[in-house]
C-alpha cells in the first residue's frame, strides 16, 4: 500500500515538476490520502477540498506559480483577489501587518468557521494573491479534512471557491468533478456542504468594519461580539456592478452563480406569486420551463409539464440546497427559471441582514438582479 502511495506522489511530482497535466486523482479523505494531498500542494500542485461552506479549489499560497494555475483552472479574471486558509490560528500572524482588537474578539469568537477577515497583508503574501491590494483576506475552515489537508501540506492554502468561475459554487463533490476534472491535479472527495453558502466576508483594515459578502455568520451575530460594523451599500443596494465601475470587492462586479437559464425572481405574497408564475408558465408553453420553490409551493405546479425544484423549508435548508438546485436546472436543460423569493423565511432573529439576506444575496445576482414584484 505505502509503495503504492510513494508511487502516485512521485508521478505527480514529476507531472508538476514537467508542467505536465496528469489524470485527475480522486482521493478519500482518510488520512494517507490527505498527506498525498498536502504533498501535491507543497509541490505547487492543485488540490479540490471540501470545507463547511463550499469546496475550494486550493493551492500554494506562498507560490505564485500555484496561484496562477488557480486563475487559470477557473478561468478567474486575474483582478479578482483570492482568500487565504489557515489550519491552525498560529498561522495567523506572519501572513498579515496587525491584528486589530475587534479582530481578535471575532477570530476568539468564530475561528475556525465560516468567517473570512481582510487584514493589511504582509510581505509573505504575494500579490499575485491579493489582486495588487495590499490587503489579503484569511479564513479558518471548521472542516476537519480541510484543516488536516492545510496542516498536512504545511503552508497555508490560498482557495477560491471549486467551480468555473461564473457557476454556482461547488457543494458536492460531484459539483467539483463536473467542472475540473482533468484540469486539477486532485479532488478530495467530502460529503456535502455543512452550509452550502461561501463565508461571511468582513473587512477589519476599518474602523467600522465593512461586511463586503453575506454569509452563515450574520451581522448580528458579529455585532453581538464587536458592536456595530457597516454592510457595504453594494450589498445593501442590491447594485449590480458594471465591469466600468471599480468595486470594493472585485468579486462584486461579476455576474456569478448561474445556471444557463435565465432566471427571473417573484417578491410578493405565495398566492400573487403562484398566480402570475402560473400565467407566464400559460404564455410560454412553447418553452422548456423550470419553477424554483419551497416545498409548500411546490405543488402548485405540474412536475410533468415543468421540472419543479424545490429548495426546502426552512431558511437553513434552502442555504444549503440552493446552488445544487440552480445546477440540477442545467441538467435539465430548461429554457427559463421562474423562481419565488426567500426573504421572507423566519429564521427567528427579526433582522434584515439575516440568513435570508445572505441567500438572497446569491439568488439575485444569479438572476442579474431580474427581479419582478407581483404585490
Ligand atoms: O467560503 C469561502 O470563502 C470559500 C471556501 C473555499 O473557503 N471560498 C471562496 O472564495 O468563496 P472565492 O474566491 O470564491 O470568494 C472570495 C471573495 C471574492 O469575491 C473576492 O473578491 C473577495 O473574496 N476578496 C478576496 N480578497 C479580498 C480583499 N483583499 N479585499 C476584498 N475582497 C476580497
Ligand atoms: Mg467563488
Amino acid at each position: 500500500m505505502i509503495h503504492v502511495l510513494v508511487a502516485v506522489v512521485k508521478n505527480i511530482s514529476i507531472a508538476v515538476a514537467n508542467n505536465m497535466k496528469p489524470d485527475t486523482l480522486i482521493l478519500d479523505s482518510d488520512d494517507a490520502s490527505i498527506s498525498i494531498a498536502g504533498d501535491i500542494i507543497n509541490n505547487g500542485g492543485l488540490v479540490a477540498f471540501p470545507t463547511e461552506t463550499v469546496y475550494g479549489l486550493g493551492g500554494n499560497a506562498l507560490n505564485s506559480t500555484s496561484i496562477s494555475k488557480i486563475y487559470k483552472a477557473k478561468g478567474r479574471p486575474s483582478d479578482n483577489p483570492l482568500i487565504v486558509h489557515i489550519g491552525d490560528i498560529s498561522m495567523l500572524k506572519p501572513l498579515v501587518k496587525e491584528i486589530p482588537e475587534k479582530a481578535k474578539l471575532l477570530i476568539d469568537a468564530f475561528f475556525p468557521g465560516p468567517l473570512t477577515l481582510i487584514f493589511y497583508k504582509s510581505e509573505l503574501i504575494p500579490y499575485e494573491i491579493t489582486a495588487f491590494k495590499e490587503t489579503v483576506g484569511i479564513r479558518f475552515p471548521q472542516n476537519d479534512i480541510a484543516r488536516k489537508l492545510i496542516l498536512a501540506s504545511n503552508v497555508p492554502i490560498a482557495a477560491p471557491s471549486a467551480n468555473i468561475s461564473g457557476k454556482p459554487s461547488p457543494t458536492s463533490f460531484s459539483h467539483v468533478k463536473n467542472d475540473l476534472d482533468g484540469k486539477i491535479d486532485a479532488i478530495i472527495k467530502g460529503d456535502d456542504s455543512f452550509f452550502g453558502l461561501e463565508s461571511t466576508i468582513l473587512d477589519m483594515t476599518k474602523d467600522v468594519p465593512v461586511m463586503l459578502r453575506p454569509g452563515s455568520i450574520t451581522k448580528s451575530m458579529i455585532e453581538h461580539v464587536i458592536g456595530e460594523i457597516e454592510i457595504s451599500s453594494y450589498l445593501k443596494d442590491n447594485i449590480f456592478l458594471e465591469d466600468s465601475i471599480v468595486p470594493i470587492a472585485p468579486g462584486m462586479k461579476y455576474k456569478h452563480y448561474s445556471p444557463n437559464a435565465s432566471i427571473t425572481i417573484f417578491k410578493g405574497s405565495d398566492e400573487k406569486v403562484v398566480k402570475e408564475i402560473k400565467s407566464l408558465c400559460d404564455k410560454n408553453s412553447h418553452l422548456k420551463i423550470g419553477i424554483l420553490t419551497d416545498d409548500k409551493n411546490k405543488d402548485f405546479f405540474d412536475e410533468n409539464m415543468f421540472t419543479v425544484l424545490s429548495v426546502g423549508n426552512t431558511i437553513t435548508e434552502i442555504g444549503k440546497n440552493l446552488f445544487n438546485k440552480l445546477r440540477e436546472f442545467d441538467k435539465t436543460n430548461v429554457d427559463i427559471i421562474y423562481s419565488f423569493d426567500f426573504q421572507k423565511y423566519d429564521d427567528g432573529t427579526n433582522d434584515d441582514f439575516d440568513l435570508n439576506f445572505s441567500v438572497m444575496n446569491r439568488l439575485n445576482k444569479a438572476s442579474g438582479f431580474n427581479i419582478i414584484i407581483v404585490d
